[in-house]
């Protein structure tokens, strides 16, 4: 049997034209993927929305960096779909994103110096949450204790997640540090804690640039400087 060389060429030029076009017009299937809203909220399980977005948006999607108007290397971190570009679901080790945050180069780390590196835990949280299948899941519950608030187990986590990728370093938005209970409990006395929780009185909300936080959270807050703030 003779081969015909030139249908050969031909299958391997259109092959390769068809495979070439579906990278560069790579549709966005990730961008569609709707949220998984889970109930029953388990203990173990990273959630993309309350825990690793916000964090992420803070630290990184910020003016000047990832926001969808800077886009530093055509890099933007504003939502799953954005963030996705960056990870491989079950794989940290092959997720660029993983890759910059654990960077030694202070330098080439993601954020980089001067500004603080992310905390060993929120990158445990972002890997382990890149291990369980790096899902756009929101727990509904939220998890909201509104009887037993305390500091450290409900304002504190708040602030390290959603603050303090501006709130900190040598050189924080809106030169306020968020980073310890005197410099937290400060803005609570003077007013200005909650009234940026809610967009009142003048205050920009925060975090800024980002959705609201819940209304449970949100009470926590009050309830906590009701209760006069008790370092908890
Ligand atoms: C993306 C960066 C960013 C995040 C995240 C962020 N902030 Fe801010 N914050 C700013 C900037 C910038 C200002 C300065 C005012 C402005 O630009 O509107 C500011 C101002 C403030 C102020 C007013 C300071 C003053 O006295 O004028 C308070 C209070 C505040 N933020 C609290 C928070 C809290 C609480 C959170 C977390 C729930 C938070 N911020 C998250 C960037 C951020």
């Amino acid at each position: 049997m003779k081969f015909d060389f030139r249908i050969i060429t031909l299958s391997l030029t259109i092959g390769t034209l068809v495979f070439t076009a579906s990278c560069e017009h790579e549709p966005d299937i990730v961008g569609a993927t709707p949220p998984v809203i889970e109930n029953n909220c388990d203990p173990d399980s990273v959630y993309f929305e309350t825990e690793v977005l916000p964090l992420l948006v803070s630290s990184c999607g910020i003016s000047g960096c990832h926001d969808a108007g800077t886009a530093e290397e055509g890099v933007v971190i504003r939502d799953y779909a954005s963030i996705m570009r960056e990870v491989k679901a079950g794989n940290p080790s092959d997720s660029e994103l993983f890759e910059v945050i654990t960077k030694s180069n202070p330098e080439k780390r993601m954020p980089p110096a001067p500004r603080q590196a992310l905390s060993q835990a929120h990158i445990d949280k972002i890997e382990k949450w890149i291990n369980q299948g790096a899902q756009n899941n929101v727990c509904a519950d939220d998890n909201c204790d509104t009887l037993n608030v305390s500091f450290s187990g409900h304002i504190f986590p708040v602030v390290q997640n959603y603050c303090q990728g501006c709130h900190s370093g040598s050189n924080p938005s809106g030169s306020l540090s968020l980073t310890s209970y005197s410099e937290i409990a400060n803005a609570a006395a003077n007013g200005s804690l909650i009234s940026s929780l809610k967009g009142i009185n003048g205050y920009t909300l925060m975090p800024k640039d980002s959705q609201k936080l819940s209304d449970c959270k949100i009470r926590q807050f009050e309830l906590w400087i009701e209760a006069g703030t008790p370092e908890n």
